[in-house]
Order: C-alpha cells, then structure tokens, then sequence
C-alpha cells in the first residue's frame, strides 16, 4: 500500500508540473486483466510499466523492468517499456533527405538521433481514447498528434497505440499512424525490456532464445548501420537454433545490440523470437509484422532504481523491438519506412506466453 501512494504521489507531482504545459492531459495508470496475466500501463510515452505472468508452478511474478519512482520515467535514457518514435532506434548523422529536401533532426546521440530525438514519443503524454480494463478484451488505446516539424520530422502524423490482453496468455500492441499532410519517416518501437524469471531476478544470461533471422544489419563504432546484410552463420549472433544469451557473449565487446533481417516477407505477421527461461519454466513467443528485430541485451543499464527496491545492472533484461531497419531513411536499399497520408503505417505485436 505504501509503495501505491507513493506512486500516486509521484503522479501527482508529475501530474501537476505537467498541467501547467497541457490542461487537458492526465498522466494515469491503468490495469487490464485477463485470468493470471495481467498489465500496468501508463499514457506518459504509451509505457508498459508492469506484466504479471504465471511461472511453471502458478506464481505469478513481474516479467518487466520498470522504475520504482514514477518521476523516473520522465527523464531516463533507457526508454523502459516506452513507445519508441517518431523513428525508433537511430538515424545517422541527424539527417535524411525525402523527395529532395534535407530534414535537420535533433541530434540526442553524439551527431544522430536515437529514439525520435529530444522529445520522442517515449517522453509525451498520449491520450487515452478507450479503456476496460477486463472481460472478454482487456484493452486500452492511447493516441498522439504529432505536429509537423516536431523533432525535425515532416508533417502531422496521428498515431495510435493499443494494448490488448487478447486471452489469458497474449498481449496484443497495435500501433497505426496516418501522415495527415506530407510523406514522413515513421517506425515505432515497443521498448519493454524483459526478464521471464522475474524483473528483480539477476541477469538473463540463462535465457534460451530464438530468433528467426539469417542475417543482421551490421553497425560501424556509433552503432549506424553500414548498409550490409551480413550472415550470422558461424558467428556469436547465429540464434536459429536455441542458444542461451551468455553462450557467446563474451565474444561481443559490450552485448547484443543489433538488428535483426527476419527470414519471413516484411509485412506478414510471423514468429520473430522464443524466449525460454528454464528456472520459471516461462517461455515468450513474439510475433510480428515488421522485416527487423533489435536484440539488445541490456548492456547499458546501470545501477537503475528499479520496481520494488531491485537495482538493475548490465544484462538484467532483454528488449526485443521487431521494427523497420535502423537509418532505413539513409539506406534506399532497406526496406522503405515512409509513411504517406494514401499509405498508413501499421504495426501488430503479439506476444504469446506459456510454460514447461
Ligand atoms: C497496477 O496498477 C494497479 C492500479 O493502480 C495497482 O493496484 C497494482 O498494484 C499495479 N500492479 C503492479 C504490478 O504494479
Ligand atoms: C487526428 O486526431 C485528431 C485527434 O484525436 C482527430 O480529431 C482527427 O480526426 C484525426 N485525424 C485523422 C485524419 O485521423
């Protein structure tokens, strides 16, 4: 009870601050149940902030990492649970040009941009236009209007992001935007980072996972994409076959952090990752729409004041962001992410869990 009105109070204060910018807009939580799954959801950045899931033996346990105070949400660069965007993940050199004109965006990562900029969607308050929180589907559905010219990007984009319990063992996301006036780079990311054994569990080197991808897109030393496909096929990223995150990690400089080309066509909706963890005997199917999925191990969390007084540290949770090839707006040979106002932007997650 203690930690709830501290979180209450948190919002409050959060809440407060923030009507001075905006009257209309409330920063709240809001619960969706389905059986024994069941999610926390915040409107400020569309955030997952909680996911119980039951282990082998039916205890339930939080699968997430989150923040412990709810002002931490407000300015944290690890983007916990967040809807990444405009353009999730980074853009090189803070730029890209669209129908031959050059769009300057804010550089929040050395010289690129990386996760939308200054203010990306992981750091506005959404609205929330529909809510139930449990029966038959639990959902909830939060929308931004982002203006032309925010971050750097071009044109009104409305955007939508849903979350749905869609049975007792699968969380459903949503997100749709639709360009209102001019063409625009859109890829959004869900930015929830995971630890099947409990969010205050240790590390996730133990974890088997899966990912169904032959090849990834390479990185130079600012971790922008060279613009290769390279295979993973006798290297430390080959996870065709389930292998355990620590297998090779020692081999890698910091971690995972990569994207992925899924093997299955781009837009149909297909099996992108299995994720076992032997302790709970949980296991995390994740579907998607999108031709790429970033693994990145957690390499750069440190000492992050976590949900109930955990600290987390580097590896003590997983981010799978199925997405569009990072920097596609400078790499015309990745898969196009323009959006236009005749060509809307639609992107289905569905996560499925299980035990054994
Ligand atoms: C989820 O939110 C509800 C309502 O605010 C709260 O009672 C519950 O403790 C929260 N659950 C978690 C796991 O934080
Ligand atoms: C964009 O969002 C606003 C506010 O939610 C809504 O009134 C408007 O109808 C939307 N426009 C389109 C074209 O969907």
């Amino acid at each position: 009870m203690a930690k709830l009105s501290l979180i209450l109070c948190f919002i409050f204060i959060t809440f407060s601050v923030l009507n001075l910018c905006n009257a209309k807009k409330k920063v709240g939580i809001y619960e969706l149940k389905n059986g024994d799954l069941s999610i926390n959801v915040t409107n400020y950045g569309a955030t997952i902030l909680s996911v119980l899931v039951p282990d082998k033996q039916g205890n339930v346990a939080d699968v997430v990492l989150g923040f412990e105070n709810f002002g931490d949400y407000l300015h944290d660069d690890v983007y916990f649970g967040a809807i990444a965007g405009r353009v999730a993940n980074r853009v090189g050199g803070a730029k890209f040009t669209l129908d031959g004109k050059t769009y300057k965006l804010f550089a929040n990562d050395g010289k690129n941009t990386l996760h939308g900029g200054h203010r990306g969607f992981s750091d506005v308050i959404w609205t929330v236009s529909e809510y139930v929180k449990d029966g038959s589907l639990p959902h909830i559905v939060l929308n931004y209007n982002s203006f032309d010219g925010e971050e750097g990007f071009p044109g009104d984009l409305n955007v939508s992001v849903t979350y749905a319990l869609t049975d007792k063992d699968k969380l459903s996301v949503t997100m749709k935007a639709k360009a209102l006036n001019k063409p625009t780079p859109v890829n959004l990311a869900q930015h929830t980072y995971w630890n099947l054994n409990g969010h205050n569990s240790g590390d996730i080197l133990s974890h088997e996972i899966q990912i169904f991808a032959s090849n990834i897109t390479p990185v130079d030393a600012n971790l922008i994409p060279t613009g290769k496909l390279t295979p993973v096929k006798g290297t430390p990223y080959d996870f065709l076959e389930p292998q355990t995150v620590g297998s090779r990690i020692n081999e890698l400089k910091s971690g995972y952090d990569i994207n992925y080309a899924l093997d299955e066509p781009s837009d149909k909706i297909k099996k992108v990752v299995v994720v076992h963890d032997s302790k709970s005997g949980r296991t995390m199917e994740l579907w998607a729409n999108k031709p790429g999925v970033q693994f990145y191990s957690g390499n750069m969390l440190k000492a992050e004041k976590g949900k109930d007084g955990a600290v987390y540290g580097p590896h003590d949770g997983l981010a799978l962001e199925t997405q569009g090839f990072p920097d596609s707006v400078n790499h015309p040979n990745f898969p196009s992410q323009i959006v236009t106002p005749e060509k809307p932007y639609e992107h289905f997650m569905l996560y499925r869990f299980s035990t054994s």
